[in-house]
């Protein structure tokens, strides 16, 4: 694998890395923090793995100091953290917890402090257990409370936070947590799936107003988690379960938040499992953004299903896969970029996840050789760049994720830090993707300086 180039990443490009409040923080229980969905899909049996849960994570609520130390010993320009919706309002709506807020307060003056530029997720699926039960994402009343604790948070951190994503992964909030029940909230309903995810759409759209209002000269977008669509061959059935694939992942956010509607082949398909979508729902939602969030992992191959289904994901031969079993297809996300400048045209773009889960364990020397992981980030990287020099206009890169953390139904099972977690003693080590990484930055200000 050839090094990629150090020469064609713009001169401003931030490189970063990305985590998640319910993943690393911990400290479910301090500080007046109230009750996730998260908490109680955990504390349900056969839910995650193993009965992980992210009671303690990495701990990075009081030990978020000495990892901004290891953000600094990698070179990072931004960090990419969510904001703990039960940490700001307990209760989901009224009772603000001060102490919650102080607590990014200081996470932000920290990374400020050390020349890193926080970019904070609103949402990254923990929503406050009192909203489930109060209807959850499936009603619509949950758009009100969510633009409350917007509110809040922009009231207090916009000062100084210049970059905001909303939401993360809405069809993952949709799909798999509402849809297919493998994530919290558990629910298994194709209609509740779907209202779920109008109204996270809905809430962007109210979300991006008041951040326009409250920080304005910050720059708000999405993220949403996008994978090319391969057909598996030129057969007009591939390519239409290929379409349909399309439609059901990309389209159906891309859609509405880029063209002001939901694409018309999918409302044909969901015709009867729709939630009421109002006038002036779509004008909402289509509100302007600064950037589009692109998470990205891997790239289906789809076929045609010979058992009647709409399509089937067929497993490509010799292919590089991860532990989660994830093909490894660095051209998807060249392809990826490249379609979503053509078709929608964003002002700019941030890979804000990218990465590899590898069962790494340390070896007898205490280190940790990662090279798969490092192989892949090379091997993503370079699309990336290739994509830049087509045109792309991509303004960072975020690897997911700096430390090895709670993977949701996987529990502590899969690992994707460059920063190994000890879980038995919280200790962090750096695997040898954290040293590829961090030579990997300073190259590129080597160039970017003998070029200046
Ligand atoms: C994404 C999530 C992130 C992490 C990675 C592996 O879907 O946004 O929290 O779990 O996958």
């Amino acid at each position: 694998m050839s090094n990629p180039s150090t020469s064609t990443f713009p001169r401003d490009f931030v490189w970063g890395a990305a985590t998640a409040s319910y993943q690393i923080e911990g400290a479910a229980n301090e500080d007046g923090r109230g009750e996730s969905v998260w908490d109680r899909f955990c504390a349900t049996p056969g839910k995650v793995r193993n009965g992980d849960t992210g009671a303690v994570a990495c701990d990075f609520y009081h030990r978020y100091r000495d990892d901004i130390g290891l953000m600094r010993e990698l070179g990072l320009d931004a960090f990419r953290f969510s904001i703990a919706w039960p940490r700001i309002l307990p209760q989901g709506r009224g009772q603000v917890n001060g102490k919650g807020l102080d607590f990014y307060d200081r996470l932000v003056d920290e990374l400020l402090g050390n020349g890193i530029t926080p970019f904070a997720t609103l949402f990254h699926w923990d929503t406050p257990q009192v909203l489930e039960e109060a209807g959850g994402w499936p009603s619509r009343d949950i758009v009100d409370a969510f633009c409350d604790y917007v509110e809040v948070v922009v009231e207090r951190l916009g000062d100084r936070v210049t970059h905001w994503i909303t939401h993360n992964e809405p069809w993952v909030v949709a799909w798999v947590g509402h849809g297919w029940g493998h994530h919290a909230p558990g629910r298994t309903s194709d209609a509740d799936a779907l209202a779920a995810a109008h109204h996270l759409l809905l809430s962007h759209g109210r979300a991006v107003e008041i951040v326009r209002r409250s920080s304005p000269r910050a720059q708000v977008g999405l993220t949403l988690n996008l994978d090319h669509v391969y057909p598996a061959s030129e057969d007009s059935s591939d390519v239409a379960a290929a379409a349909w694939v399309d439609g059901f992942h990309n389209r159906w956010f891309l859609d509405p938040i880029f063209r002001g509607a939901y694409p018309a082949d999918m409302l044909e398909a969901w015709e009867g499992n729709l939630p009421e979508i109002r006038d002036g729902d779509l004008e909402t939602i289509a509100a302007p953004i600064d950037f589009l969030g692109v998470n990205n992992y891997t790239s289906p191959l789809v076929a045609a299903d010979s058992n009647g289904g709409r399509s089937q994901i067929v497993r490509r031969p010799n292919v590089d896969r991860t532990d989660m079993g994830w093909e490894v297809v660095p051209e998807g996300l060249h392809d990826l970029l490249c379609r979503l400048a053509r078709d929608y045209d964003p002002s700019a773009i941030y890979v804000t996840e990218n990465g590899a889960a590898f069962p790494d364990v340390r070896g007898h020397d205490g280190r940790i050789g990662d090279p798969e992981r490092r192989a892949y980030l090379e091997s993503y990287i370079d699309a990336a760049r290739r994509a830049i020099g087509e045109g792309v206009p991509l303004r960072g890169y975020f690897t997911w994720s700096l430390l090895d953390n709670f993977e949701w139904a996987w529990g502590y099972w899969k690992r994707f830090g460059l920063v190994y977690v000890d879980y038995a003693t919280l200790e962090r080590i750096p695997k040898g993707s954290f040293y590829w990484y961090r030579d990997f930055i300073a190259a590129q200000r080597s160039a970017e300086e003998e070029a200046a």
